[in-house]
């Protein structure tokens, strides 16, 4: 039996399932399965590369819905260009991040690879120019990682009949986006890959449903892999699920990131292998924990900047932790969840699984009565 809620009628879609994801064929194949797929912005370092990505996200979705997640501070930040900014960082803080790398015994980048920037989506300027780009598409849903986006980017979404959403780690960050006019919160709970607040999925959730009130359609995040999660987070009164980590072992993702490391790495990680730790972009993020977290803790260790600094800090490094082929060192943000992370599977098969277990547990709740 096919399970409905509002979240269905209000995005256009057939099961309660987005799905963020940095990669546009796991969003397609997301949204060509009946979900919403949500396309991750911040790899993109001009608006120009995120056009043509969503030309083929046009292509390849069927007809069917999809949207696009920024990265974006509800206030403005003062910023300079990415010269201006990289003056900012302290030199002590770039020797630390080359001798690491020297003691992890990371090579060098390729030569085909070095030719890429850093991430430049972390800036707000580049977020405005991803957000004008998408306006441009039938996306269906704008999502925002740092909360409330700024009025005007709301106003122009309402505009043309896309819902806003933004990611909530408190109950009166949920009310306070509600407020400003987004439609749609995800509670994303303290076990979440990437940026994350402290307060766990089982408790937030119900704060914020409670918070937002009935009217608003509050979406999970945080350690959901499988249908029992998704009974779960409706138990607790959301109207559906918004899932990253899962994702990131489907066979589309693969096509994004070919790198066998990383793909052993999130394999073999039990639900204790994350940490949650500022190293990625300066504000509170759940990673992958291995040599290149901890040497972040040892003493002596500079304190990580604030974003976006420690990001341009640290993207080149990233890049060369990643193709290294060492799973022991790779750079990725991760939940909890990759403890359930154990086979490489197409996306099509994974919500079908999702959606037999969720329909199965429906199933065993009802005949409790
Ligand atoms: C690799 C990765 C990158 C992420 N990047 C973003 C991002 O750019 N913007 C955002 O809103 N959320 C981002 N997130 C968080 C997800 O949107 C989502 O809230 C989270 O993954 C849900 O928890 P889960 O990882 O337990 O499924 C990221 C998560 C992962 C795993």
């Amino acid at each position: 039996m096919t399970v409905r809620t509002s979240i269905c009628d209000l995005l256009g879609i057939d099961h309660p399932i987005v799905g963020f994801t940095p990669s546009e064929h796991v969003a397609a194949a997301i949204s060509r399965a009946g979900g919403l797929g949500v396309l991750g912005c911040v790899r993109f370092n001009d608006a120009g590369s995120l056009d043509a990505v969503l030309n083929w996200m046009d292509a390849n979705t069927s007809g069917r819905p999809y949207g696009v997640d920024v990265v974006m501070p509800a206030k403005v930040p003062a910023e300079g260009s990415q010269v201006d900014l990289a003056a900012l960082i302290p030199a002590g803080h770039r020797d630390f991040v080359d001798q690491t790398l020297l003691r992890l015994g990371v090579p060098p980048l390729p030569e085909d690879e070095r030719a890429r920037d850093g991430v430049l989506g972390w800036l707000h300027s580049v977020a405005r120019a991803q957000v004008e780009a998408a306006l441009s598409h039938p996306v269906k849903l704008i999502a925002n990682a740092l909360g409330s986006p700024p009025d005007d980017v709301i106003a122009s979404a309402h505009d043309r009949g896309i819902s806003v959403a933004a990611l909530a780690g408190k109950a009166e960050h949920a009310a306070r986006h509600v407020s400003r006019g987004v439609d749609i919160v995800v509670a994303q709970g303290y076990e979440a890959g990437g940026h994350t607040g402290e307060i766990a999925s089982m408790v937030l959730i119900p704060e914020v449903v409670d918070a937002v009130g009935a009217g608003v359609p509050v979406l999970a995040a945080g350690g959901i892999g499988s249908g029992r999660q998704i009974a779960a987070a409706l138990s607790l009164g959301a109207v559906g699920v918004w899932m990253g980590s899962f994702w990131l072992t489907t066979q589309e993702y693969g096509m994004l990131s070919p790198l066998p490391a990383l793909r052993d790495a999130l394999l073999s990680a039990s639900s204790s292998d994350t940490v949650r730790s500022r190293i990625y972009s300066g504000k509170p993020a759940r990673l992958l924990k291995n040599r290149w977290t901890d040497a972040w803790e040892e003493p002596g260790a500079p304190e990580p900047l604030p974003m976006p600094l420690q990001n341009l800090l640290v993207s080149d490094a990233h890049q060369r932790l990643m193709h290294s082929g060492d799973p022991g060192v790779v750079a990725m943000p991760v939940g909890q969840i990759v403890g359930r992370m154990n086979a490489v599977r197409p996306v099509a098969e994974v919500m079908a699984s999702l959606l037999a277990e969720l329909d199965e547990t429906l199933t065993r709740l009802g005949q409790l009565r």
